[in-house]
């Protein structure tokens, strides 16, 4: 009992050694210190709102301290290697307002040139406003494993010297980051993705946003087998149902050009892949059905044709498909839906689809948001209502600009629907009223069925609807009293363009 105390006393004084002495190696070197210098003096904190403050990360690096103490900079105990990383936090927020801002001073030499001297193993830079290419001397720092520039104002071409980053793991420049704007000399890039960095065979990561290279990509990508992201984005901002991905936040937008390569097909460690907001080509696969492991694969707003293959049916974990603002054609592939059973996010919208929408799609259980409007899609909606436990979240169907025929059964739609948009076929529902059976839609906030051609009055069952909020019934032939529950939205129903409806 005794011994076993002495025992545990003797292990926590190791453990409070450890802790309290200075760990050996800790202590800059002067061409460590020296480089950290020359970065420094490329850069200027300017302080926004408060010139008080004492929050600038420079403000500790000063000359003679130790500068593995210095804000933003990590230095190796264990093996002495010195500074191996540094992270750089260019902008502090007081409440809503921003204190202080890194910007690169003008005409201060070729950018991070001095860092390559570090045997760096991470550099990351968030809202250091770089306003440059990124710098080809970094190609050499052989050790890094993770580069990271966000809000930073990249542009121009990925130096084919950082084929030499052969330990990189994630390789992510967002120039989105924190809403600053998008490098003004874009287009930028034009050679694509360099056939060099096919050799960076550790990448995890390679995530590129508004960066808008040019060019295509490589097929020797297919060498990144442990690649989990591979983003090369042009849209900006978060896509939500009503606001998708602007088609292009660049003016003149260049983006990647050609078809996918065959090789991106075998890299089955792919969780995610998007793609959004480039001019790439061509026909999915079949071998897409291979990425087993995709949760997420936007390929929105590009020049994609043809028909979509049933395989897309195989990747079991998908649970977001953004397919929008294509040329894809033909029939969907009941088998899309029969074995999609994570989807939450499917957008198939403003492509050439033709032919009835397949009920296991709009059965999908866990589905959130499901758009297939503005395209060629013809029939009655099908069957939504089979049996199985849905999402507890509801469901946003848009179905617009199709060519849909009624009569609409209420009875029949997906019973979470919460938004509902059904407007302006090119069929018109026609002549079908809107059935007073809307009333089992519990969950409906938004209905948009206008330019239709609709008969009949419009039912006073709408006032069975709990949280109804928006209806927009305009340009159809409705006649009649307008129900107390749509006259009491206000504003928030529109029912111009219907000369026989009583005020
Ligand atoms: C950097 O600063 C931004 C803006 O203040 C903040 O949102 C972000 O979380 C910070 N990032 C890191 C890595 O500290
Ligand atoms: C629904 O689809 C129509 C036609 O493509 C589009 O104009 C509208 O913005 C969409 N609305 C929502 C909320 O998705
Ligand atoms: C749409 O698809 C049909 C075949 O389903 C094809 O004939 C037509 O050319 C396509 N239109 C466009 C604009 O791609």
């Amino acid at each position: 009992m005794a011994s076993a105390t002495r025992g545990c006393l003797v292990i926590l004084f190791i453990i409070s050694l450890a802790l309290l002495s200075p760990a050996q190696g800790q202590v800059c070197t002067q061409e460590d210190e020296q480089a950290l210098l020359d970065f420094k003096a490329q850069l200027r904190c300017n302080k926004i709102n408060d010139p008080t403050n004492n929050a600038c990360p420079f403000d500790s690096w000063v000359e003679g301290t130790d500068c593995c103490q210095w804000n933003g900079v990590n230095c190796d105990s264990s093996s002495q290697q010195g500074v191996i990383g540094i992270q750089l936090n260019g902008s502090i927020s007081l409440g809503k307002r921003t204190s202080f801002q890194i910007t690169r001073v003008p005409n201060s030499g070729n950018f991070g040139a001095s860092l390559v001297q570090l045997p760096l193993l991470n550099l990351e830079l968030t809202f250091v406003d770089v306003n440059a290419n990124l710098p080809r001397e970094w190609g050499s720092i052989s050790t890094l494993k993770t580069l990271v520039i966000r809000g930073g104002r990249i542009f121009g071409d990925i130096p084919t010297a950082y084929g030499g980053l052969v330990n990189l793991e994630s390789f992510v420049i967002e120039n989105a980051a924190f809403g600053v704007p998008v490098p003004a000399r874009s287009p930028s890039g034009t050679a694509g993705i360099p056939k060099e960095l096919c050799k960076l065979t550790e990448l995890v990561t390679f995530h590129l946003e508004l960066l808008n290279l040019g060019g295509t990509i490589p097929d020797c990508i297919g060498r990144w087998s442990s690649l989990q992201e591979f983003v090369v984005r042009n849209g900006g901002g978060d896509r939500d149902f009503s606001g998708r991905d602007p088609s292009s936040s660049i003016p003149n937008a260049a983006g990647l050009t050609g078809g996918l390569p065959a090789g991106l097909f075998r890299l089955t460690s792919l969780t995610s892949i998007d793609l959004n907001t480039n001019r790439l080509t061509g026909s999915l696969p079949s071998s897409i059905g291979r990425l087993i492991n995709l949760e997420s694969l936007n390929l929105g707003n590009n020049r994609f044709f043809g028909q979509l293959p049933g395989d897309v049916g195989d990747l079991m974990n998908l649970q977001f498909l953004y397919l929008n603002g294509n040329h894809f054609s033909q029939q969907l592939s009941s088998s899309l839906g029969k074995k999609l059973k994570a989807l939450v996010e499917l957008d198939l919208g403003s492509n050439n689809f033709s032919g009835p929408i397949p009920e296991a799609v709009l059965n999908i259980l866990t589905l959130e948001v499901l758009r297939l409007d503005d395209n060629g899609f013809t029939g009655k909606l099908p069957k939504g209502n089979l049996p199985g436990s849905r999402s507890v979240s509801n469901l946003r169907l848009n179905v617009s600009l199709n060519y849909i025929s009624g009569p609409l059964d209420p009875r029949l739609l997906p019973p979470n629907t919460q938004d509902l948009y059904v407007c302006c076929q090119h069929s018109k529902l026609a002549r079908t009223g809107i059935p007073s059976s809307i009333s089992v839609l519990t969950s409906l906030v938004t209905l948009d069925l206008h330019d239709n051609q609709l008969g009949g009055t419009i039912p006073t069952s709408f006032g069975q609807l709990p949280d109804l909020d928006r209806v927009d019934l305009s340009y159809n032939n409705l006649m009649g009293q307008i129900p107390p529950a749509i006259r009491a939205l206000g504003d928030r129903a529109n029912l111009k363009g219907n000369p026989l409806l009583r005020r």
